[in-house]
């Protein structure tokens, strides 16, 4: 009854104010995961026996560090006038530095190759705007497949059709780049990577980077390089390599071609405070800095000021990486012995095969242990006669390590179970 009525009052209020036309590109975005994800639970009723646990949203849990919360109060007389786009010469300054440290570079110029933004997010979305070419009709945007669903958003809103690059765990989850054909090539404008990897955590190395860059250079495209995972890593002395670390080993010490999005939402485990940046191709920059002034995206001076001395800082992210270190090796230790699962390269998601379809995985999982993780197959899309995501599931290890190995211990019942 309830739902007869919530159709008819639609029905009413589309009569009354009719939707005036609109971009028609609109119409192409997927509903986000975890939409489909209420859809497939709705009328499930969780067990009452277990506490709820949530590993289905990539969101840190761990506690926003208290100095860079301080720095924040600190500067609240900031909200007192407009922020410049490119941001305080001290923040470009203080990413530059911790990107040369991080990235044993040998040069980067702050003013000309860094842009501070609010957050990975939205540059990722923005730069699509700002780049891809809608003047030609067949412009297409490469992607890896399962993905971050923004790149795909991005590439339908600027205009473009996405084309995805399928992550194969035979190939150790790597971008293949003879998927796409010559004529593809040659009509991609823009190519997403994501190293490390969301959901598979893999972490591309320099011959990715070697042939990648081959692919840019002999067809005219630009590398956006997702590195917002960067930070999270389980051998302190082997950190992801990145793209503007390829770049210079490569000998491409302009960064021509790539562009780095970074992050201390998971870095520095303030996802709220909605902080990140760009760095690399000069050329680009200036450009995507013209379009921000006029998207109006200036970051909060207050949050500048926090971002500044959180770049500064690595104690945090050292022991942040302690914490996530403990959980997956007991996690894995754990559930080692009912299925096939190893350390990722980087990340904080476990990416495990699943016996049965992923969806009913995840449905019987949460009916039965009140443990939720999201189905493969919604962070991908049917490409190459295939979903990449079908028979995988992403686990966040992203909660305290007891809740987390709470989680764990019951889905380690459920492999147990389903085996028998
Ligand atoms: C692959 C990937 N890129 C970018 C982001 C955006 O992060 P933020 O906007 O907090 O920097 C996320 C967030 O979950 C992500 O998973």
């Amino acid at each position: 009854l309830t739902s007869g009525c919530d159709t008819r009052a639609r029905i009413i209020l589309r009569l009354l104010s009719p939707a005036p036309a609109m971009n028609p590109n609109l119409a192409l975005l997927q509903p986000y995961p975890f939409q489909k994800l209420s859809a497939l639970f709705k009328g499930i009723t969780p067990s009452p026996a277990h506490s709820p646990v949530s590993l289905s949203i990539g969101e840190p849990k761990h506690a926003a560090p208290a100095f860079i919360q301080q720095v924040l109060k600190d500067n609240l007389s900031g909200l007192a006038r407009y922020p410049a786009t490119a941001g305080s010469s001290e923040l470009r300054r203080s990413i530059g530095d911790w990107l040369i440290r991080r990235h044993h570079l040998e040069h980067l110029n702050a003013d000309s190759q860094v842009v501070p933004v609010n957050g990975s997010r939205e540059a990722l979305f923005a730069f699509a705007q700002c780049v891809v070419d809608a003047t030609r009709p067949d412009a297409l945007v490469a992607m890896p497949n399962p993905f971050y669903q923004i790149y795909e958003g991005a590439a339908l809103l600027a205009g473009a059709q996405p084309r995805f690059l399928n992550l194969e765990a035979h190939a150790n989850f790597r971008m293949n780049f003879a998927q796409l054909t010559h004529e593809e090539w040659q009509r991609t404008q823009l190519l997403y990577v994501c190293s490390p990897g969301n959901p598979t955590g893999a972490v591309m190395n320099l011959e990715d980077w070697r042939a990648l860059f081959a692919h840019a250079e002999k067809y005219d495209l630009v590398i956006a390089s997702d590195e917002c995972y960067s930070e999270i890593y389980f051998d302190e002395a082997n950190p992801p390599l990145g793209g503007l670390q390829a770049a210079q080993l490569l000998g491409r010490k302009d960064y021509r071609r790539v562009v780095a999005f970074g992050s201390l939402s998971k870095r520095s485990n303030v996802p709220g405070m909605r902080s990140g940046f760009v760095a690399g191709d000069a050329a680009i920059l200036e450009r995507f800095l013209l379009y921000r002034t006029y998207h109006g995206c200036a970051m909060n001076p207050a949050v500048q000021m926090a971002s500044e001395a959180a770049w500064r800082d690595e104690a945090h992210v050292v022991e942040n990486r302690r914490a996530y270190r403990a959980k997956f090796e007991a996690a894995i230790q754990t559930l080692g012995s009912v299925t096939q699962v190893s350390m990722p390269d980087a990340a904080f998601y476990l990416w495990l095969r699943t016996p049965i379809d992923d969806c009913e995985f995840a449905r019987q999982l949460h009916q039965r242990y009140n443990v939720t993780v999201l189905p493969g197959s919604y962070l991908a899309r049917e490409a190459h006669g295939a979903n990449p995501g079908a028979r995988f599931v992403r686990a966040a290890l992203v909660a305290e390590f007891d809740e987390c190995m709470e989680a764990i211990k019951r889905l380690k019942q459920f492999f147990q179970e389903m085996h028998k």
